[in-house]
């Protein structure tokens, strides 16, 4: 297993295709990931990095594709056993972010993404939510009240199924929203590891 986590790292940083190559010139040489052009430096990016999922909707592409597309893609990935995540994000993190793509299902399903929308996880209405840890929001709070926001029908929640089980993944997820220093963000992909997701995740009760 971990003969083949290491060489699906070497694969992705080796053949990364990121579009992008000028720009991610001076990018790459700086951070020395194989053609690397995002600047953004959380978990999360490393992750995105490692495993080749859009960054972004398309030209005109709804949120709720762009939800389904990544999720195709997080299938194909676990599929083959090459899902990869860097140190910081875990098990947890990882079914609390398709908890907040998904838009459908019989439970978590968050449907966080229509709002707050990658890359910046806003839809310019509300706030982003990168690095929310420096900002002191109260988590616990907020999505204890998102839990409440479809019973009471509020706007564009109309789809939202989650239940206080779904909590603690979400907050892992948004954790991998924080950036970390420049010089740690190489490492979060030399050193992202193969996602064992063969057996059913049973959230902590
Ligand atoms: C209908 C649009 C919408 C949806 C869907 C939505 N949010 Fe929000 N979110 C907002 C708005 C607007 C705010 C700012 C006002 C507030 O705090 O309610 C916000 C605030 C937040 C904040 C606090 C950010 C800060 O800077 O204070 C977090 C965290 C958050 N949302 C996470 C989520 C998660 C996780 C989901 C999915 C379970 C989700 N949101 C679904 C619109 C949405």
């Amino acid at each position: 297993m971990k003969q083949l986590g290491v060489l699906a790292i070497g694969i992705a940083l080796g053949l990364g295709t990121s579009l992008a190559v000028d720009k991610a010139g001076s990018i790459e040489q700086k951070t020395k990931v194989h053609r690397l052009a995002s600047t953004k430096r959380a978990v999360y990016d490393a992750f995105v990095y490692a495993n080749r999922i859009p960054e972004k909707a398309e030209e005109g592409e709804a949120a709720s594709d762009l939800a389904g597309r990544i999720l195709g893609r997080l299938a194909n990935q676990e599929g083959r056993v090459l899902l990869k995540v860097p140190p910081g994000m875990d098990r947890a993190a990882y079914e609390g972010y398709k908890t907040f793509l998904r838009d459908e299902g019989p439970s978590s399903v968050g449907n966080c993404i229509a709002c707050h929308t990658p890359p910046q996880f806003t839809d310019g209405k509300a706030p982003s939510l990168r690095n929310l840890g420096p900002r002191k929001v109260d988590l616990q709070k907020v999505l204890r009240a998102k839990l409440t926001a479809r019973a009471e029908k509020q706007d564009g929640y109309a789809a939202t199924k989650i239940s206080p089980k779904d909590l603690p993944s979400l907050l892992a997820f948004l954790k991998t929203l924080n950036d970390v220093p420049e010089d740690q963000f190489r490492d979060l992909i030399v050193k992202a590891q193969v996602l064992d997701t063969t057996e059913e995740y049973q959230p902590d009760p």
